[in-house]
């Protein structure tokens, strides 16, 4: 074994002597610094060589529009009832026909001020079926919707959806405020976004089929800047004023339709929202109190001790000054 460290040893002293582990350290040095510019270099001109690809939805893809709503900001609730009565007349009217709500039950409109009569009423006029089995003969079968059943989906299964949508498929609306960045406001621009694509620009005036000729909308799609890819599966579903008429005598204009819409998603997707703005700012006092006690209790506690503590032993000096001066004075030199 001796042997084997022996020569290594011997080669390393004498670079020691020679004063040569300096320059080992520099070349090594040296070594890492030259491959760390060399990668450096190959990817600069990678870069310059074939520069990473702008898509069009980078320059062209926009942020949702403004919205406000009464569900807003940490006080928010829902007592624009009927305004979210007619989201809800507008979703049963127009987006039932292609989206699914199954995280919401019929008798949950109670929350939008409908009486069981009414829910009763709903569900069975509900023209999308909810999926049963027959009893005599144990086919499938459909029937129509009680009070407990859920919005159900107009299709069958996803392969039915995707074949009557162009081979999207229409997402679940129960959560989809809380499943977009953006939220109702999202839903709102999306709705409102259609847009012509021929000549259109942006905000910096560039033309987008002049920018990008291979970003043409392909057919079946639909070109909205507000959706993440400019391109949407969805043909637009609110087109013309009066597609659906209000009861209570609001203008049903599209704009008009897609806030209140988008109301209602904000519903849908957290019905219980008020409960929890209402328990929000007690429990927050409360907590505040509490640590207000735990601070003074913590105070009360250990002031005895602390005291004492302080009167029986002086804290040791800290600072050079005052252990110069301590030393002084307890006649210590040096
Ligand atoms: C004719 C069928 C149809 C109707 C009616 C319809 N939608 Fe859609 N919707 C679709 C399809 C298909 C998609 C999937 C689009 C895609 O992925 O390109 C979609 C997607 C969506 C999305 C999700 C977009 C995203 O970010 O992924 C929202 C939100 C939406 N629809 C809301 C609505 C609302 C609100 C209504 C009623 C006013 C409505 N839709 C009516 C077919 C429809």
């Amino acid at each position: 074994m001796g042997s084997l460290f022996a020569l290594p040893a011997a080669v390393l002293g004498f670079f020691v002597r020679l004063g040569w582990v300096r320059s080992i350290a520099l070349f090594v040095g040296g070594a890492f610094a030259l491959v760390a510019t060399m990668s450096l270099y190959s990817g600069i001109s990678a870069y310059y060589a074939s520069p990473p690809t702008v898509l069009a939805s980078a320059e062209f893809h926009l942020e949702p529009k403004e919205l406000a709503l009464r569900s807003d900001g940490p006080f928010g609730n829902f007592k624009n009832q009927a305004q979210l009565q007619r989201g809800f007349q507008v979703y049963s009217e127009v987006c039932s026909a292609c989206h699914s709500m199954n995280f919401v039950a019929f008798r949950d409109l109670k929350g939008l001020g409908y009486n069981d009569a009414e829910i009763k009423k709903i569900a069975s006029d509900w023209k999308n079926q909810v999926p049963s089995v027959n009893p005599d003969t144990g086919e499938a079968a459909t029937r129509k919707a009680l009070p407990s059943d859920h919005f159900p989906s107009p299709f069958l299964n996803e392969t039915q959806a995707r074949a009557a949508n162009n081979n999207a498929l229409p997402p679940d609306l129960s959560l989809i405020t809380k499943s977009r960045e953006g939220g109702a406001a999202y839903v709102y621009s999306l709705l409102t976004g259609y847009a012509s694509q021929a000549g259109y620009k942006n905000e910096d005036g560039k033309e987008l089929l002049k920018e990008f000729p291979d970003a043409k909308t392909p057919t079946n799609l639909h070109f909205n800047p507000y959706f993440a890819n400019l391109n949407l599966a969805m043909p637009p579903p609110l087109t013309s004023e009066g597609q659906v008429s209000y009861a209570d005598g609001t203008k049903p204009t599209v704009d008009q339709m897609a806030r209140d819409v988008s109301a209602f998603l904000v519903w849908t997707a957290e019905p219980n929202l008020e409960r929890r703005h209402a328990a929000g700012l007690p429990v927050t006092v409360f907590l505040l109190v509490a640590a207000l006690l735990a601070y003074l209790a913590c105070q009360n506690i250990w002031a005895g001790v602390k005291g004492k503590a302080r009167a029986a032993d002086p804290p040791a000096p800290r600072t050079p000054a005052k252990i110069r001066r301590a030393k002084g004075n307890a006649g210590i030199t040096g």
